[in-house]
């Protein structure tokens, strides 16, 4: 069984699919990493955002692969790990620009549809249900209100000490979402077939049940 979980930034994709793939005994797979571990590999390369027009042909040469260890993915670049490396603003920002160029999403989209033809997946991302995995057997639209996701995000950054400011982080939320609602590639929806789960008042325990039933 494939499960497809689809949602915007902050809604608790990454860590309800975790908890999902573990129950299921199934592979966890984080798409956002390997967009971002593309994204890692074009700054490399010296493009910055503004390069759109030579990430087609660059991309070309990323060797991106994805390692499963005791339930716990690695992005790869060749051979070096770069999980370490993959979530600094300057990475995110990268991403947000690079994931939508065509090629860069063939590439990607192609290696998820293998990956979920040898072993059964939980997979998280923003065009799962409607582009990778369109036949997955579950299929869920999380998300949550923009001012409780940001919330989570503030509370997650004050918690490891970064100071920050709510307002800042409800904006730069709102400012994603739309980046990735209105792109003209694979933009973020629900597909027809998903189920829409809203977590504002939830908690994680009571989403992941959720999905858990839909999958019994
Ligand atoms: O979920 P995340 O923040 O790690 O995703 C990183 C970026 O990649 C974000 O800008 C959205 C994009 N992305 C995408 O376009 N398609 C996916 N399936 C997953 C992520």
């Amino acid at each position: 069984m494939n499960v497809a979980i689809d949602g915007p930034a902050g809604a608790g994709k990454s860590t309800i699919a975790k908890i999902v793939a573990a129950k299921l005994g199934s592979i966890y797979v984080d798409t956002g990493a390997m967009y971002r571990a593309m994204a890692l590999y074009l700054i490399r390369q010296g493009l910055t955002p503004s390069d759109e027009d030579k990430f087609s042909e660059t991309c070309k040469g990323a060797k991106i692969s994805l390692r499963h260890e005791d339930g716990v993915q690695a992005v790869f670049i060749e051979d070096e790990n770069v999980n370490a490396y993959i979530r600094t603003p300057e990475v995110s920002n990268m991403a947000s620009v690079s994931s939508k160029n065509a090629d860069v999403r063939e590439k990607l989209v192609s290696m998820q549809q293998e990956l979920a033809k040898t072993t059964p997946v939980v997979m998280d991302g923003r065009d799962i249900g409607t582009k990778v995995l369109p036949d997955a057997e579950v299929k869920v639209y999380l998300t949550a209100s923009v001012e409780c996701r940001a919330k989570r995000r503030y509370d997650e950054m004050m918690a490891k000490g970064e100071a920050c400011d709510l307002k800042k982080v409800e904006e730069e939320i709102a400012d994603r979402d739309y980046r990735d609602m209105h792109r003209e590639n694979s933009p973020l929806m629900q597909a027809e077939d998903a189920v829409l789960i809203d977590s504002t008042e939830l908690t994680i325990e009571q989403v992941a049940d959720e999905i858990l039933k839909l999958c019994n």
